[in-house]
C-alpha cells in the first residue's frame, strides 16, 4: 500500500510512524513533511494542493491521509481534489470541514441538532461585540476563522476583552471575519476523538491538552505545552454521555445536513457542571493529543484508514491500551509570541526509551538535529499508571537540551477539577 501524508508537525510525525509500523509495512510519502518526517517518509515534489494530487494519481496512491486542517478547506479542498481523481482520501471534503474553518458554522450546527454548547452571538463590529457581552464578564471572543490557535481570548474583565477586539477590528490582526461572543464555560476541558465513517463512528482514547505556556496553567495559550491519554481519563459514565449527547448527535446531524464525512473528528469540550459540552470540533487529530494517544492505539491503523476512506468502518483493525500516555512538549525561546531557529538539540539518544516526536528542527550541515521553532520536540511515555508514565516521561525530557528550552514540568501532575 502507498499511503501519502499531508503535514509536517510532531502530530503528523506521530501518524507517519504509526502507519510505517501497520503491519502491511505500508510505503509512506509525505507532503510538505520536514526532515524528521523524512527519515520514515518521501517528499513529493508538489507547489500546490492541484500539484499534489496530479503526482498521487500519476504515482498510484492509494490512499491520501489529511494530518493538518489548513489543506482541507485551501482552496478547492484536498478531500475534493482527491474525490475527483478517484484517490480515498482519510480526511472530510472541504463543506464539511468548514466546523473547524468557521467557528459560527459550527455553532449553527450544534444549535441545530441540539448538542450541548455554550450561548453565542455573532458579531460584525466592535460595538456590537461590546454591546453582546452587556458586560457580563468572564466573557469568551472568537475570531470567526482559522487563526491558528490564536483566535480565542477568555477575558476575564473589559480591558482584555477591548484589546481582543481591538486585533480582530482594528488591527485586521487575522484578516476579515466576525467574533462570536459567547458565554464563558467552566469545568475540566477534554478532548475525544471520533474516526468517522459516514453515519459510522469509533471514539478513540480521550486526551487532555495543556494550553498554556506557564505552569500552573498559566501565560498565553499556545498549540498545547502537554497532552495526557487514557481510556480512564474519564468514568465510563462520562464517555457515554458524551457518545449519547455529543458524538453521536454530531455523526447523524453530518447526515441529516448532507455533509460527507470520513476521517476523524476533534471534540473539544468543556465538563461542566450540567454535562459535557463542545466548545469546538477540529477536522482532524489534536497536535499534541496525537502524539500522546498514538502510542495508545495498537493494529492496522493504516488498513483501517484506507478502509475508512473507501466507507467501511474496519474498528476490528483497532485496539486500545487500557495504560496511561504522557507527551511533554519541548519549545523554543520565546514560544509563543516568537520563535528561535538554530539552536542545538542534544540528548535524543538519551530519551530514547520515550518516543520522541519532532514537530520543528532541521539538520544541521554534520547532520546534527537544531530548532526551527515554535514547538519543536514531543517526548512521549507510556506506562499501565499515570504516576509511573509521568515519571517516565519527565525522566527522558530531562535528558534534552537545548538554549531557551522551555517545558512543562507539571503536564500529567496538574489535574484540572
Ligand atoms: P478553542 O480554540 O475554541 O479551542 O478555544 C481555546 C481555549 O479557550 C479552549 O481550550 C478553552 O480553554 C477556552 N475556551 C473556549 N471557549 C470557551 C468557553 N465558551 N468558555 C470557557 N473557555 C473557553
Ligand atoms: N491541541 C489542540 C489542537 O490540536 O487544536
Amino acid at each position: 500500500m502507498r499511503i501519502l501524508v499531508v503535514g509536517k508537525g510532531g502530530r503528523e510525525h506521530a501518524l507517519v510512524r504509526a502507519l510505517v509500523e501497520s503491519p502491511g509495512h505500508p510505503e509512506i510519502f509525505c507532503f510538505p513533511g520536514s526532515e524528521a518526517i523524512h527519515e520514515l517518509a518521501k517528499p513529493v515534489p508538489a507547489d500546490g494542493l492541484e500539484s499534489l494530487v496530479a503526482w498521487m494519481r500519476g504515482n498510484s496512491i492509494d490512499l491520501c491521509v489529511a494530518g493538518e486542517e489548513s489543506y482541507l478547506v485551501k482552496g478547492p479542498g484536498l478531500a475534493n481534489l482527491c474525490a475527483s481523481a478517484g484517490i480515498p482520501c482519510w480526511g472530510p471534503p472541504k463543506e464539511s470541514a468548514q466546523l473547524e474553518a468557521s467557528k459560527e458554522f459550527a455553532k449553527v450546527f450544534l444549535l441545530r441538532h441540539g448538542i450541548p454548547t455554550a450561548r453565542a452571538c455573532a458579531c460584525d463590529s466592535y460595538e456590537e461585540a461590546v454591546e453582546a457581552i452587556a458586560g457580563h464578564y468572564p466573557t469568551v471572543l472568537k475570531f470567526d476563522g482559522l487563526a491558528a490557535g490564536k483566535g480565542v481570548a477568555v477575558c476575564p474583565d473589559e480591558a482584555t476583552a477591548r484589546a481582543f477586539l481591538d486585533e480582530v477590528f482594528v488591527q485586521r490582526r487575522f484578516g476579515d471575519g466576525r467574533v462570536l461572543v459567547e458565554e464563558c464555560l467552566t469545568g475540566p476541558e477534554v478532548s475525544v476523538f471520533a474516526a468517522i465513517v459516514d453515519d459510522q463512528y469509533l471514539i478513540f482514547t480521550p486526551a487532555r491538552d495543556y494550553k498554556r505556556i506557564g505552569e500552573g496553567d498559566t501565560g498565553p495559550n499556545t498549540g498545547g505545552m502537554g497532552a495526557v491519554a487514557s481510556r480512564n481519563l474519564i468514568t465510563p459514565e462520562m464517555l457515554r454521555e458524551i457518545e449519547d449527547r455529543v458524538v453521536a448527535p454530531t455523526v447523524a446531524g453530518l447526515r441529516r445536513d448532507s455533509l460527507p464525512y470520513r476521517g476523524f473528528l476533534y471534540f473539544g469540550l468543556m465538563l461542566t457542571p450540567e454535562g459535557p459540552k463542545v466548545i469546538e470540533y477540529n477536522c482532524r487529530f489534536g497536535d499534541p493529543e496525537c502524539q500522546a494517544v498514538m502510542p495508545l492505539v495498537h493494529g492496522d491503523l493504516a488498513g483501517f484508514c484506507l478502509a475508512g476512506a473507501q466507507g467501511k468502518l474496519r474498528a476490528d483493525l483497532l485496539s486500545f491500551d487500557e495504560g496511561w500516555s504522557v507527551c511533554v512538549i519541548l519549545a523554543s525561546a520565546g514560544y509563543p509570541e516568537s520563535s528561535h531557529c538554530g539552536d542545538l538539540i542534544t540528548g535524543l539518544d538519551a530519551a530514547a526509551p520515550a518516543r520522541v516526536y519532532h514537530a520543528g528542527t532541521s539538520k544541521t550541515a554534520d547532520g546534527s538535529w537544531q530548532t526551527n521553532g515554535g514547538r519543536v520536540l514531543t517526548v512521549v511515555a507510556g506506562a499501565p499508571t499515570l504516576t509511573a508514565a509521568v515519571t517516565r516521561a519527565h525522566a527522558c525530557a530531562d535528558q534534552i537540551r537545548f538554549e531557551g528550552l522551555q517545558r512543562r514540568r507539571d503536564i500529567g501532575i496538574l489535574h484540572f477539577t
